[in-house]
């Protein structure tokens, strides 16, 4: 059962279906049976020897379903195809019931946890230490590669209250103080943080959405947004105390600079202030981020320790893939594994969403050959007008750049000067269709593969 991976629902449903057989068998065997075999013991026998085994019984269920219908008003015959049917209907139901529930064991686009959550062991250990300590942590690494769930995993290791936002949501400074609030009051009980709330220098209005019944929190309008920012960071930081300290998650983070052009000096005075409190500073645009945390000149220069996060190691992954394969693709599952990584290079999201389509590829569509570029085809048709849509809004030296680069071909090839090649990959960069790991290349390895076949 290791290898296969079903849902909770089937697992209950298949449990509860797996006992009630036993029941049934049991019945039979204890009562109905040795009852029968005393009433004709030869008639029975010679029909049933004692040596079936239940596997070929349930083989045998066209056969038992005739002699029941031509037996139907004899007691002896008809308890024995009876107790038969029974089984078998069972049987076939668990059997449809674990297929038509059978999960696919891959996930991609959202934070994944538990058995969806392969590696990172060094990794979670680093941020469980800067939790233990009075340090805070700054998380850099192209969109994708699993920061969020890295980061909620730690959290969630060591066991501490924590509160996240992530500041692309987040359209002023008065906005990120209502969004702030909200977590907290989200997450602790208003009895902890009443009192201080009816402190607030601006009282916020904390209402419920009647529709989805979710929080909403707001300020008046006010001229000095700085105080909104500043009694909410007070109220985090006199929730808590040095031995139950608060974990706050900023997810991208070098979306402060966007906010406003203040707050970056404003939110540096407030934070470096704090003792109840670790943070944790996330962000997908390594030059801005590098720039918010290692310039001499910026606010947050060397405000906490510095991790870069890589794609996830192959061996790893290897290992989380095949074993996933194999209750479908058995013997081919070891060399698709490695169709996968070779392609995906091994990168977090796309390498779950390739094999998410290979998957299904294999157990519902039942091909077992070119798996991989069916799935890959099949990713591609469904990104069509998307893709589209990206593409029409590139300028003529960008499309070129990411045509070589999809095409996996050279780029000095004097036809754009390289201080323009080398803008318009820093520009598409920081759009986050490039990517430098050891060197650039597409981010997305389909809209690569998108554009080779249309362009
Ligand atoms: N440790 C992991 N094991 C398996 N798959 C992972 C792992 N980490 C990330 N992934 C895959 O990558 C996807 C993105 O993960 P996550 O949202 O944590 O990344 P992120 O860096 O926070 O992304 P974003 O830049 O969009 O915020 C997940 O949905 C999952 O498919
Ligand atoms: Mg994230």
């Amino acid at each position: 059962m290791k290898a296969i991976y079903f849902g909770k629902t089937t697992n209950y449903a298949s449990i509860f279906l797996f006992f009630a057989e036993i029941f049934v068998q049991l019945i039979f065997l204890l009562y109905l049976r040795p009852a029968t075999l005393r009433r004709n013991p030869s008639k029975v026998q010679s029909q049933y020897p004692a040596t079936d085994n239940y596997f070929a019984q349930t083989t045998k269920l066209c056969k038992h379903i005739s002699f029941f219908c031509r037996n139907i008003c004899t007691i002896d015959f008809f308890v024995v195809p009876l107790h038969r049917i029974l089984i078998t209907i069972i049987f076939v139901t668990t059997f449809f019931v674990i297929i038509m529930h059978m999960e696919n064991p891959f996930k991609f686009g959202s934070i994944v946890e538990d058995e969806f959550f392969t590696d990172r062991v060094q990794e979670t250990e680093y941020i469980c230490h800067y939790l233990q300590s009075r340090n805070h942590l700054v998380l850099i690494s192209p969109r994708r590669f699993g920061k969020s769930s890295l980061v909620l995993k730690a959290v969630k290791k060591v066991d501490r209250p924590y509160i996240q936002l992530n500041l692309q949501k987040v359209t002023s400074i008065a906005d990120f103080a209502a969004k702030l609030l909200r977590e907290i009051y989200n997450t602790h009980t208003w009895t902890k943080i009443k009192d201080q709330v009816m402190r607030f220098r601006v009282i916020p209005t904390i209402t419920t959405n009647q529709v989805t019944g979710a929080i909403e929190v707001g300020f008046q309008p006010t001229q000095d947004q700085r105080v909104l920012l500043e009694d909410v960071f007070a109220l985090m930081e006199n929730a808590h105390t040095e031995s139950d300290r608060l974990v706050v998650i900023l997810d991208e983070f070098q979306e402060i600079r966007a906010i406003s052009p203040l707050l970056e000096k404003t939110l540096r005075a407030i934070m470096q202030e704090q003792k109840h409190i670790n943070y944790i500073l996330l962000g997908s645009q390594e030059s801005m981020m590098t720039d918010i945390f290692e310039n001499v000149q910026s606010p947050f220069y060397h405000f906490g320790g510095l991790m870069r996060l890589k794609k996830l190691p192959r061996e790893e992954f290897e290992e989380y893939l095949r074993t996933r394969f194999e209750p479908v693709f058995h013997a081919q599952a070891a060399d698709l594994t490695q169709q996968v990584l070779d392609y995906t290079q091994c990168h977090p999201y796309y390498t779950q969403e390739l094999a998410f389509y290979m998957w299904q590829v294999g157990m519902w569509e039942k091909k077992k050959e070119n798996v991989k570029q069916t799935a890959i085809r099949e990713i591609i048709d469904a990104y069509d007008l998307s893709y589209e849509r990206i593409w029409m809004n590139f300028n003529r030296t960008d499309m070129w750049v990411l045509q070589r680069l999809a095409a996996h071909a050279e780029l000095q090839t004097g036809e754009y000067r390289t201080s323009t090649i080398y803008s318009a990959l820093k520009r598409l960069q920081h759009a986050g269709h490039v990517i430098y790991t050891d060197r650039f290349e597409l981010e997305d390895p389909f809209f690569g593969e998108w554009l080779v076949a249309k362009h």
